[in-house]
């Protein structure tokens, strides 16, 4: 059993995993646009990602007999910039969920909400790897600049991430 409280606040945190997802798939679409395939390819494995994220969550507000709200979705940016801007992007945002997951683990915290709080450490260790493999891609995305030739062959690489496993049954 989760509070109203706890409740209305994984509710919000499945609205922004829908957004992330949102974002990721512009973001793909934008990749393509500008001739990157590559990245179009990684962004649209994040959106999958995002969409665990949110399957996740919604499953775990059922499993705790409280009530999911599927609220609007916020439109996102058309347009992305450069490819190291894309990047920094989707680095920002990262850095902006683990801030929302942080603090819903502080709201968990205070209500001594134990299920809540073994169930967000999933996330809270999923943003450090979703941070890191960013920066992974930024540092030498940030090196090549707009070279092309080094953005091929990035563009090469990010071409090869492949789907999320799917959440065990
Ligand atoms: Fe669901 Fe990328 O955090």
């Amino acid at each position: 059993m989760i509070s109203e409280k706890m409740q209305e606040a994984l509710n919000e945190q499945v609205n922004k995993e829908f957004y992330s997802a949102y974002m990721y798939l512009a973001m793909s679409a934008y990749s393509n646009t500008i001739g990157l395939p590559g990245f179009a390819n990684w962004m649209r494995m994040q959106y999958e990602e995002e969409i665990m994220h949110v399957t996740k969550m919604y499953d775990y507000i059922q499993d705790q007999g409280g009530v999911v709200t599927l609220k609007a979705i916020e439109q996102p940016p058309l347009e992305y910039g450069t490819p190291v801007e894309v990047f920094e992007q989707t680095l920002e945002h990262e850095q902006y969920v683990t801030s929302l997951i942080h603090k819903l683990m502080d709201l968990a915290v205070q209500e001594k909400d134990y299920a809540t709080q073994t169930f967000l450490q999933w996330y809270v260790t999923e943003q450090v790897e979703e941070e890191a493999n960013v920066n992974d891609i930024l540092s030498p995305l940030r090196m090549v600049g707009e070279d092309k030739g080094g953005l091929m062959m990035i563009d090469q690489q990010l071409n090869g991430r492949a789907a999320p496993a799917p959440l065990p049954a």
